[in-house]
């Protein structure tokens, strides 16, 4: 697992080893993902690699040392990077999935899951948005990663190899960054309010996303692994559309917060509209995630928990 220290794929790991995963190696630079993450994993027997994806003869030694089948790349660098260091944000997405579709041509393993992202689609031309929405990325972070999508098809139409991928829209749920630039909007508006600050509205709060809790994407992507034939995409989406303005009014709210909401200059080139179809997903596999505002409360409960006492 590429990324496995981070937020969506330290879930995996987890739900890996539950399945009983023979071997699990992790490969994070731990660029943002951290040691927490994966503490409970590696204390069952998953090991870590503190080594860079986009280095070939990082990951050539890795893949010798261990009899590797299936490989999930989750391994990427927050999309909000992109506005900071555009070229490397493009260069990780892009360079990390040929180095390992590279490995994999040479038969270091037989399996790839990529993990994609809505953001390849850009804003929303028709909804909901289903997998043949054109592909318009508005960030470079986007761009490498629909440059990715695109490295992997024509891999598994060159080569015939056995490489599939995940779409996922927003994730939301434990462990997903809370503080500094790269924060997520739900984690980093439960931060302001722990610290006793105020919750931020970035633009006119119309901007919508779809969210889905982290469990349900793991859920899918496990199943999809069966399921999606070679070179297809789908998407990840429990369908749950809501305007950041929304989002944030309802945090605030669920934490019993009454005080003002700031508002902020939005971002030129932030994607307005998202709103997903999952009904590829669901012909392919049985998913029922869970409600959104079930897997909110949650998600808030445990950011009280594990760090409110710290804010
Ligand atoms: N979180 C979401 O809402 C979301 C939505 C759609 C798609 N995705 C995709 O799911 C995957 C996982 O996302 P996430 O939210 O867990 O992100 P994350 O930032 O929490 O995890 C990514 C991990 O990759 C590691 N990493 C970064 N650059 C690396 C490099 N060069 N070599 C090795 N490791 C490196 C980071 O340290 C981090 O642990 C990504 O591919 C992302 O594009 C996420």
């Amino acid at each position: 697992m590429t990324g496995g220290a981070g937020f969506i794929g330290s879930h995996l790991v987890d739900r890996l080893i539950l399945e009983g995963a023979r071997e699990l190696v992790v490969v994070d630079n731990l660029f943002l993902g951290s040691l927490d993450n994966i503490a409970a994993a590696r204390a069952k027997g998953a090991v870590l690699y503190r080594e860079d994806v986009e280095f070939p003869s990082s990951l050539e030694y890795i893949f010798e040392r261990h009899d590797i089948d299936v490989v999930f790349n989750c391994a990427t660098k927050a999309l909000n990077y992109s506005f900071m260091n555009p070229s490397n944000a493009f260069a990780t997405n892009v360079t990390g999935v040929l180095n390992l579709l590279e490995l994999q041509r040479k038969g270091l393993f037989s399996t790839l899951c990529h993990f994609s992202t809505s953001e390849v689609y850009g804003t929303a031309v028709y909804e909901p948005m289903d997998e043949a929405h054109p592909i318009h990325p508005t960030t470079t972070y986007a761009a490498g990663k629909a440059a990715a999508d695109l490295a992997v098809e024509s891999y598994v139409r060159m080569f015939g190899l056995d490489a599939f991928i995940v779409r996922p829209f927003n994730n939301y749920g434990p462990r997903q960054n809370d503080s500094g630039p790269l924060a997520g909007v739900i984690p980093i508006t439960a931060r302001r309010i722990m610290e006793g600050g105020e919750p931020e509205i970035h633009g006119d709060g119309l901007q919508s996303r779809d969210f889905i809790h982290v469990h349900d994407t793991v859920d899918a992507v496990m199943q999809c692994y069966d399921a999606l034939p070679a070179g297809e995409s789908v998407n990840i989406s429990a369908e749950n559309c809501i305007t950041i303005g929304q989002l944030v009014e309802q945090v605030a709210q669920l934490m019993g917060y009454t005080g003002p909401i700031v508002r902020k200059e939005g971002r030129g080139s932030d994607v307005a509209c998202h709103n997903a179809t999952s009904a590829r997903l669901k012909e392919l596999v049985g998913f029922t995630p869970m409600s959104f505002d079930k897997g909110l409360a949650a998600t808030l409960e445990w950011y009280r928990d594990t760090k409110g006492a710290k804010a």
